[in-house]
């Protein structure tokens, strides 16, 4: 991974430059209170007469730090799970907290505020602007929340650098590979030192290589303390993170600790 030559700093400490409007929670991992916790969450469309329940009492929470996959077949509501952990979307019941605050309460004001400040989003299809630049994408999540356009320049630079494409920040969407594109879309959700990384299929679009590298990415993020829930239906995919909940029909099945069988005499005391 040092071929990328990244530093994305520490995701737990404040970094240096980290605009005030950060959460600026710091402190004793051991003592912090889970980032997400989710309890008894329903999701129910409304489409005419019928009703279709997509999510059905869905509970977790998620540490600090940790990185899981959510893995179900197409249909299973990942993606509107995904939605509500993101404050895009809102259950319709069931209580959803995140970083200590109860999401229902807000408004949509408050929860794009809450969006550009605490998530970083990746999406299977890099949801980047076409017309701009790799650097401009990159940066826009920074001059949304009001960071000078200098510092946000400075910021994007090194997020690009840091997933190795120095030399493709020039570059339009279209003027790079798929792998390139969601590695500018990874520099996006990450400019702002988010609390939580979101990333729903990253891998779906991209050939197996370009989705190894994304994957090797992620690991790196783990390792630097960053906080990730991956959306996945590949099982390959999955296993590259801690945790795996198992999704079917809109309910978790199984919360699995992944490689917790390992031989006894390979385990730390
Ligand atoms: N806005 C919507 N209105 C009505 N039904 C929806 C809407 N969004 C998703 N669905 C339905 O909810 C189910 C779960 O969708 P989704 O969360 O996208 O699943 P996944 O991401 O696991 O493929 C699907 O049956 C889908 O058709
Ligand atoms: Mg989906």
């Amino acid at each position: 991974m040092k071929a990328f030559g990244m530093d994305f700093g520490s995701a737990s400490g404040s970094r240096g430059s980290r605009d005030s409007m950060g959460s600026g929670s710091t402190g004793d991992p051991a003592s912090e209170k889970p980032i997400i916790s989710l309890k008894d969450i329903t999701k129910v469309y409304k489409m005419g007469k019928q009703s279709l329940k997509v999510l059905d009492g869905v509970s977790f929470e998620v540490e600090k730090g940790d990185f899981i996959a959510i893995l179900g077949p197409s249909g299973s509501g990942k993606s509107t799970l995904m939605n509500i952990m993101g404050c895009i979307d809102i259950a319709t019941e069931g209580e959803y907290v995140l970083d200590g605050k109860n999401i229902k309460a807000r408004n949509e004001d408050e929860l794009a505020v809450i969006r550009n400040q605490k998530i970083g989003f990746i999406f299977q299809k890099f949801n980047l602007l076409m017309k701009y630049t790799a650097l401009h994408n990159t940066e826009i999540p920074l001059i949304l929340r009001g960071v000078s356009r200098k510092e946000a320049r400075e910021r994007a630079m090194s997020m690009l650098a840091a997933v190795g494409l120095e030399d493709r920040v020039d570059h339009k969407p279209t003027e790079l590979s798929g792998g390139q594109q969601q590695r500018v879309a990874i520099a996006r959700a990450l400019v702002g030192a988010p609390d939580l990384l979101l990333a729903d299929e990253p891998t779906g679009n991209l050939d197996s290589k370009s989705g190894q590298e994304i994957m090797a990415l992620f690991e790196q993020l783990h390792k630097d303390g960053h906080t990730i829930v991956l959306i996945t239906h590949d099982l390959n995919v999955a296993r590259r993170a801690k945790r795996i909940l198992h999704v079917r029909d809109g309910k978790i099945l199984e919360d699995e600790r992944v490689g917790e069988n390992v031989p006894s005499e390979e385990r730390v005391q």
